[in-house]
């Protein structure tokens, strides 16, 4: 099996970094000068390989094309104040990656190929980590079917990638979002905690219509009521009531198991502020809202980080959260925020080196 140091390694003939604008990084528009691929066959993982960034060639009658085999993650590398690289809690990724690979019918990806190409990649272009606030290098490995065949049936070949994108913050200014009471992401026994492409793809229309009608994105709540959060756009979902957090319980699998979600809830815990991990009705929310009870909403996810919400909408009701109010939001995204960029204790050992 492969290990980093025997990654082979092919440099693009020049570098693209130059010609890149680092104060206009606007999300996943700008990739670096390399990827990684590696492929899968005949029941095993070949040898992964680090090649110039580019296009890729694939037969029309690709499995993935066609059924959306196919799963990916998103994770963040920083630059830290002692000048060295690191990723926030890849391990993580590395296997919520495999358990979305599970539910799709689809093969692990040894540790090696997805963690050990991940830093020799990061290596090779780790002049693209960008250095300012709310800036990271991200981080895209995927997986899909590579099989040439139209018949419903899981792949027998597989290729894995991992390419790298410097980014700036994915929701400039905060949010406005309203309750979802047409369109479901998830249902309980769905693919709801995997991440995989069709979920994505299924959240556009709902979010394209939110667009139309003024807002950035939406509340999604339960399939069968319409009564319960579940989580907001891309991203994982907090609420501040009578100063603890509140947020959607794992335990129905139809929310995404965040990374950065965990770790609000443990940094939270640092702070004592109290977590509680539970069913939350929109109702209620609405009723907590009209009693001052409920002060502060905000989104968490590796892309957005913290995204505080400034409006909610449940039906007729307006809830109007003021971002510049925050304290929980706030105070949580500086201890993230100084965590990532090696300027506070890291007691989790959640910054993995690249080195
Ligand atoms: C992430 O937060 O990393 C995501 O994958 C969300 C989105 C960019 C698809």
């Amino acid at each position: 099996m492969a290990t980093m140091d025997t990654i082979k390694v092919t440099k693009a003939s020049t570098s693209r970094r130059g010609n890149v604008d680092f104060s206009k990084l606007a999300f996943g528009k700008v990739f670096t000068d390399h990827m990684l691929v590696a492929e899968y066959a005949n029941g095993a993982w070949g040898l992964p390989e680090i090649v110039p960034y580019g296009p890729i060639c694939f037969d029309p009658s690709m499995a993935t094309l066609h059924y959306g085999q196919t799963i990916f993650e998103g994770i963040k590398g920083y630059r830290l104040a002692d000048g060295t690289a690191a990723v926030f809690r890849p391990e993580d990724n590395f296997k919520r990656f495999n358990r979305s690979a599970r539910r799709m019918e689809m093969p692990d990806v040894p540790e090696e190929i997805f963690l050990g190409g991940m830093k020799k990649l990061i290596q090779v272009d780790e002049s693209w980590i960008p250095q300012d606030y709310d800036h990271a290098l991200y981080i895209r490995p995927f997986m899909f079917a590579t099989d040439e065949v139209i018949g419903v049936s899981p792949s027998t070949t597989y290729k894995f990638m991992i390419i790298l994108s410097p980014v700036g913050p994915y929701y400039a200014a905060p949010m406005r979002i309203y309750v979802e009471e047409h369109f479901v992401r998830a249902a309980p026994g769905g693919v709801g905690y995997a991440k995989t492409a069709g979920n994505y793809a299924a959240s556009l229309h709902p979010a394209a219509v939110a667009r139309a009608r003024g807002y950035d994105q939406i509340l999604w709540t339960d399939a069968n009521e319409h009564r319960y959060v579940q989580e907001c756009g891309t991203m994982n979902v907090f609420f501040v009531l009578d100063g603890k957090l509140i947020t959607p319980g794992l335990e129905s699998g139809t929310i995404l198991e965040g990374v950065t979600r965990d770790s609000v809830i443990k940094v939270a815990g640092d702070l004592g502020i109290a977590v509680e991990e539970l069913e939350i009705a929109v109702d209620e929310l609405s009723d907590m809202y009209n009693t001052g009870r409920l002060t502060e909403a905000f989104g968490a996810g590796t892309a957005a980080t913290i995204a505080k919400i400034a409006e909610l909408r449940n039906r007729e009701q307006v809830m109007a959260f003021d971002p510049e109010n925050a304290p929980v939001a706030d105070r949580i995204k500086q201890i993230l925020t100084e965590i990532r960029d090696g300027k506070t204790v890291d007691l989790r050992g959640w910054m993995v080196p690249v080195a």
